[in-house]
């Protein structure tokens, strides 16, 4: 029945344009551990949140290259930042029966039904990135990602750092949030949150969202500075691309970024390491896309019938005014 459906000629068709991106993404990237005796038959169904940040191009293309490099087919479908085509994707790959789903969760509620329907087909669901909330427990295997919780703390503590350094007696903070419900929103926010609790300096004025995009990040802070105006000591922005919208607006309203206003963001892509270096931004702490490698790993581990670590968080860095920037590499993303 399985092999059947297999050769089903929509699949195929799907699976070789999957292969052909990832042998043109080969031809351009040297293989780093290669998979020895790699099994030619895992089928992976993959569910991509959208392209809403040069984040998340970068972790497209490691999912694809990793993908290329352990030799698994890849089944790749853009949700262009719709929860629906989310669903829909996953209830495609269950009537491929693709040997595992893996899919980033634009949000964490909301995926119950459609889990379930991958348990009874008995295929395992692996979480990238971002992490979901079910009623039922065992819908999905492990969640591969940052450890956004963390990453809020790591930018509290650099605040107050910098507050310390510079001497200040009351930090005034505007937030721009990343999109509401997602997991790196919420422990964001909540690491942060926690980090400077301790500290009657800090005072968050405004919490906003700004979905992780560039342009919500502009509108943000015109929004920020039209209410607080020149009140704003601190923007703590959830990602690069708010905060590199963010940016211009501080200097068109006149204000120097990185010193009339101490700019934290989070992610670390080469633009946003740029602007650091220019001393636009003061802190960024670092979130990974490269949890290919990691992704490819599990999908094997799995395909052979082994368990699998619950967690798996990437190590990540925090680089900042307190660092010689001067040696950092690029990026690569
Ligand atoms: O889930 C990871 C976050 O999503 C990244 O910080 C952000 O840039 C992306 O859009």
């Amino acid at each position: 029945m399985k092999n059947r459906i297999r050769n089903k000629i929509g699949r195929t068709l799907c699976v070789i344009s999957i292969l052909l991106i990832a042998s043109l993404l080969s031809a351009c990237g040297k293989k780093e551990n290669p998979q020895e005796e790699p099994d030619p038959g895992i089928l992976l169904g993959f569910s991509q949140i959208g392209s809403e940040s040069a984040w998340r191009v970068g972790n497209t293309n490691d999912i694809m290259k990793k993908a290329e490099e352990y030799k698994i087919s890849l089944m790749f479908e853009d949700a262009k930042q719709k929860q629906e085509n989310q669903i829909a994707a996953i209830r495609r790959f269950i009537a491929y029966k693709v040997d595992v789903i893996a899919f980033s969760p634009i949000v964490e509620d909301g995926w119950d039904n459609v889990l379930l329907e991958a348990k009874n087909a008995g295929i395992p669901v692996i979480l990238v990135d971002r992490d979901i909330s079910t009623e039922e427990e065992g819908l999905t295997t492990c969640l591969i990602g940052a450890d956004f919780y963390q990453e809020g703390v790591k930018a509290g503590e650099y605040l107050i750092r910098k507050a310390d350094s510079l001497g200040l007696d009351r930090v005034n903070i505007v937030e721009i949030t990343g999109t509401v419900n997602s997991t790196p929103m919420r422990q964001r926010q909540a690491g942060f949150a926690d980090a400077i609790a301790g500290d009657e300096r800090m005072h968050v004025l405004e919490s906003i969202d700004g979905d992780f995009i560039k342009s919500r990040g502009a509108e943000c802070m015109k929004m920020f500075l039209e209410e607080y105006g020149d009140e704003i000591d601190v923007v703590y922005s959830h990602n690069d691309e708010m905060t590199l919208g963010a940016i211009p607006v501080i200097e068109e309203a006149g204000l120097v970024p990185g010193k009339d206003i101490v700019v934290i963001s989070i992610d670390g892509g080469q633009d946003a390491i740029d602007v650091l270096k220019q001393g636009k931004i003061n802190c960024i702490v670092e979130c990974t896309p490269r949890l290919g490698k990691e992704v490819m790993e599990t999908v094997i581990r799995l395909k052979n019938g082994e368990t699998v670590e619950k967690t798996i968080h990437p190590d990540e860095a925090v680089f900042s005014d307190e660092q010689d920037l001067t040696k950092l590499g690029p990026r690569g993303y």
